[in-house]
């Protein structure tokens, strides 16, 4: 058995910001963002009442409602996020509680921005395990948090947001997927968390931001993606006209047109809302596939090819019939 997505939702944040605000807050352009990264507008975070918890539940809770599944019928939880409320306990558990699925397993994973596919994968593995029938899957950041907001490096490219999908153990859905880590390029994107403050090791109470070296990243995901791409179709005896829609982790629209030309596929292929969402690690894909889900741009048989990379270094993808 393997796991069929049948429910999609997302949650973002109610404000947006522009390119020219940001202008307002670090020496940067409407110009120089659009043409280096495609991003427009990014939605984030502006009171108290929205977190990284908040915006997983909305997103969760829409997915359950679009899979016509409740709360109780899941038995895990997984939710993929570098930037949880709480370092414990984890947002999984959190959300388990606020939804009232009390019979579901739950945790978090931590891989970036390939995180919500690393989630995926490991529901296949329950699922093919027979472990597991029912899981909800969210892709959640609060990047914002994590971000230097002098840093005009970074700051323009990310964003905040949830999305979420139910998964069903099913005879079709999953048709192949892989996963991989590089650690020893772990250095070219990194967040410290806070330093060790305990009486013997006093080295202060500084909290390190967000560090990306953009170029090295550009490097890794144009190379990368597109031979983890060709691996996956390999594996599934497939070639890359084969996919209906390739849903890419939204980080930056030069990284997906570079791999649509290196595939030589027509950007058609290639939905994208990293105009208005920016960059929200995990839960871009999610985010991306509740709007087209919702768009209806998906028919039933669709073969959609989802693949994403990120910090650790990771990468991940999964070839599925919608
Ligand atoms: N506004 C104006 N100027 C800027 C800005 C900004 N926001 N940011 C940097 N610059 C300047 C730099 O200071 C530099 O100036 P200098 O030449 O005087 O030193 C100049 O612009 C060029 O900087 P580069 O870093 O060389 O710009 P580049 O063309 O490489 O684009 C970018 C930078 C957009 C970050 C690009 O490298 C990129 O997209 N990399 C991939 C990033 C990515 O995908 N990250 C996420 C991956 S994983 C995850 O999602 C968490």
């Amino acid at each position: 058995m393997r796991a069929k997505i049948i429910g999609t939702g997302s949650c973002l944040p109610d404000k947006i910001v522009t390119n020219d605000s940001l202008s307002a807050i670090v020496d940067t352009s409407d110009e120089w963002i659009q043409s280096r990264t495609g991003i427009q507008e990014r939605h984030l975070v502006s009171s108290e009442t929205e977190t990284t918890l908040s915006m997983a539940v909305t997103a969760g809770q829409a997915a359950l409602e679009n899979a016509g599944i409740s709360p109780t019928q899941l038995d895990l939880i997984l939710v993929a996020t570098v930037s949880s409320d709480f370092l414990t306990p984890s947002t999984a558990c959190m959300v388990q509680k606020a939804l009232g699925a009390s019979n579901a397993a739950a945790f978090d994973i931590n891989a970036a921005c390939s995180g919500f596919l690393f989630a995926l994968n490991t529901v296949d593995a329950y699922f093919q395990a027979g472990i597991y029938q029912t899981a909800l899957i969210i892709g959640v950041e609060t990047l914002s948090k994590l971000i230097d907001w002098s840093d005009r490096s970074t700051c323009v490219l990310f964003g905040d947001g949830a999305g979420a999908v139910v998964a069903k153990s099913s005879e079709e859905g999953m048709i192949a997927c892989l996963q991989g880590s590089d650690g020893s390029g772990g250095d070219i994107l990194i967040c410290k968390s806070r330093t060790n403050n305990n009486p013997y090791i006093h080295t202060g109470t500084d909290l390190d931001y967000l560090y990306m070296d953009g170029q090295e990243v550009f490097k890794f995901a144009v190379k990368k993606e597109p031979e983890c791409i060709h691996a996956l179709l390999q594996q599934a005896g497939m070639q890359p006209p084969d996919v209906d829609y390739y849903l890419l982790h939204q980080a930056n629209y030069r990284i997906i047109s570079s791999i649509a030309r290196k595939l030589k596929l027509p950007l058609e292929k290639f939905p994208s809302n990293v105009s208005h969402r920016g960059n929200t690690s995990a839960a871009s894909i999610p985010i991306l596939l509740d709007e087209v889900n919702r768009n209806g741009l998906l028919a039933e048989g669709n073969i959609l090819l989802l693949s994403g990379f990120g910090a650790g270094l990771t990468w991940g993808a999964a070839l599925l019939k919608w």
